[in-house]
């Protein structure tokens, strides 16, 4: 069996952390969203891995090289545009070479593994497996409308949802799926739907099974699943402290200080982690919080909040629920009038007391 992870796109509703890079390879916990894909993949014992990449193609080759650091085979797929979910697998026929396969959506995370359900996918024989979770909002997912354990329907982003179950970003395949994306035509956003191949083979009576996963999953589009999937992986977080911790810190709960960095007069209250290489001085960095490599927190509060690399943050104040990028600098100013002053990138959202 193959795995093929689709990590192209464009990543609009992140802007503008997405501008300058990868959706997938923002962190969590400190670590891009695309390697836990990896991770689960290897675990579940495939080591053959496609990677459908489009226009952040270079970073994410820079990132994940030849997949060797996973212990797995990486092949890139370059797809020219991001043509639809159904478009990646069709561009990945020749890589497949006739073997069945689990398609990973690169920015999608669950928290238990892919394990337990590709083996259920190896042992029954199905044409292809897809995978359910009850949700809130189907309105912003497939959805489908089962009777009894069957599937019946499914439909991409419905307005009048027919069910709350929503497609997970985990798709099992075997070879026929290639007929079912060769045969459907665009939809009306001009994409091919994964939704339209998975109903291709539901009419042509392929053997379609579902489960309704009950362990946590996400769909890591927006600023509020951001945090939240920090939240979920850090909870698993286990401690550990490789940096300098002066006398003057105090250290609550799980928490992961990296090497190199240095924390003076601080208190840190987990789950929390600190990358390698920075400072924190003078700070609180409360719990759900996860500051990355070279980043600087002076004299101030983080809480619940994702800082990217080489930010520096330094307000005298408390920052929470924020997402901020890479090289980021937020600081208090002497300069008279006292006043706000911003370098803001498009599509920022910056909320002041
Ligand atoms: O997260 C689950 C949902 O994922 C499903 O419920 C939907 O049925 C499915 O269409 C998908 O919806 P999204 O709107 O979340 O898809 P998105 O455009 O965000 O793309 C998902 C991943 O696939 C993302 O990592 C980008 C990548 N991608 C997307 C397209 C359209 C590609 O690599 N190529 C593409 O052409």
């Amino acid at each position: 069996m193959k795995a093929l992870i689709l990590s192209g796109g464009k990543g609009t509703r992140l802007r503008p952390i997405t501008h300058t890079g990868a959706k997938q390879l923002v962190p969590v916990a400190n670590k891009p969203i695309l390697f836990y894909a990896i991770e689960n993949i290897v675990a579940a014992g495939i080591t053959d891995i496609g990677i459908i990449v489009g226009d952040t193609h270079k970073e994410i080759r820079a990132a994940v090289g030849d997949g060797s650091a996973f212990g797995a085979k990486v092949t890139y797929i370059q797809q020219e545009a991001p043509l639809g979910l159904a478009h990646a697998v069709k561009i990945s026929e020749e890589f497949m070479a006739g073997d069945s396969f689990v398609m990973f959506l690169g920015d999608n995370l669950i928290k238990d593994g892919i394990t337990k359900l590709v083996n259920q996918f190896r042992d029954s024989g199905v044409n292809s497996q897809i995978l359910l979770a009850h949700v809130p909002n189907p309105t912003s997912f497939g959805v489908a409308e089962v009777k009894g354990d069957r599937i019946v329907r499914l439909v991409e982003k419905p307005k009048v949802p027919p069910s709350d179950l929503a497609l997970v970003g985990v798709y099992m395949f075997d070879n026929n799926i290639f007929k079912a994306v060769n045969a459907i035509k665009p939809s009306a956003r001009g994409e091919l739907e994964i939704t339209d191949a998975i109903q291709y083979l539901i009419d042509e009576k392929y053997d379609v099974a579902s489960f309704i996963i009950e362990g946590w999953w996400k769909d890591t589009g927006k600023l509020e699943d951001m945090l939240e999937a920090n939240r979920m992986m850090l909870d698993s977080v286990k401690p550990c402290v490789a940096g300098t911790v002066d006398r003057d810190t105090e250290i609550d709960g799980r928490v992961v200080v990296g090497k190199g960095t240095v924390v003076t007069g601080s208190r840190l209250r987990g789950p929390a982690i600190i990358g390698e290489n920075c400072v924190i001085k003078d700070s609180y960095i409360g719990p759900y919080s996860s500051v990355n490599n070279g980043c600087k927190v002076i004299n101030s509060e983080v809480e619940h909040s994702i800082i990217l690399e080489h930010s520096e943050i330094s307000i005298g104040a408390r920052l929470e629920d924020s997402l901020i990028g890479k090289n980021v600098k937020i600081s208090e100013s002497d300069i008279k009038p006292k006043a706000y002053r911003f370098m803001v990138g498009d599509n920022s959202e910056v909320s002041i007391i």
